[in-house]
């Protein structure tokens, strides 16, 4: 097996089941996205489950207004999601007749959706082939191939995405993506990670060089 094949099983196995990953919906996958950017998934699932029901499609999220919007999302924070995703929203209802797009190129040209957006929207509902960056993935790289630039400097965010882009599973790159997250959140942890019962310690850079609690590096900005 090779190392994301490795990750995939893991997930398989252990995976929560979280709601978003029922569903090649685009718009569906697009708002979890968005609450999750910046949210906890537990803190965000019933904020997730209230739009979804206010808001079945994105044509009902475009007509909505922009108070709505902000109402909805009160308690979630950072704000300008919610302001951006209307602007997405009616975007696409303009100039695509409200059927949300699911090609990384298109998405990445609406205004509102960014790279680590357009790579989960693309693979999740139409497994193209974009790796999914976050915060999560970060960290599973940084210790598997004992990174020591730091994430957040230029050189550091090519690094880690070229990196993304080299261990991705092409053949299965919605799955490869949902278990790099997965492994992040609940077996590879900033803090405490699950080592002892980690099925790649075996060729994990950092944890062979006793640098899990070292990696990933940050500056301080
Ligand atoms: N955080 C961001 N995206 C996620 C996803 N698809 N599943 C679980 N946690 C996430």
């Amino acid at each position: 097996m090779n190392w994301s094949d490795e990750i995939q099983n893991w997930y398989l196995q252990h995976k929560r089941g979280l709601p978003w990953r029922n569903t090649t919906d685009a718009y569906t996958i697009w708002l979890s996205e968005v609450i999750l950017q910046q949210t906890r998934v537990e803190q965000g699932m019933p904020y997730f489950y209230r739009f979804l029901e206010k808001y079945p499609d994105v044509t009902a999220f475009a007509k909505a207004t922009e108070d709505e919007i902000l109402k909805l999302w009160q308690g979630l924070g950072y704000y300008s999601r919610g302001r951006n995703m209307l602007t997405t929203a009616r975007q696409i209802l303009e100039d695509k007749e409200g059927i949300f797009p699911t090609t990384y190129n298109e998405l990445i040209k609406l205004k509102g959706i960014g790279e680590y957006t357009a790579a989960a929207i693309s693979s999740f509902a139409a497994d193209e082939a974009k790796a999914v960056v976050d915060g999560n993935v970060y960290r599973v790289l940084a210790r598997w191939f004992g990174v020591e630039e730091p994430i957040n400097s230029p050189a550091g965010k090519k690094l880690f995405q070229t990196l993304a882009d080299e261990v991705l599973d092409r053949k299965h790159p919605g799955q490869h993506n949902q278990a790099m997250m997965e492994f992040g959140a609940m077996l590879c942890k900033p803090k405490n990670p699950d080592c002892p019962i980690c099925p790649v310690r075996e060729a994990c850079n950092a944890y062979q060089t006793n640098r899990i609690n070292l990696l990933p590096v940050k500056l301080k900005t």
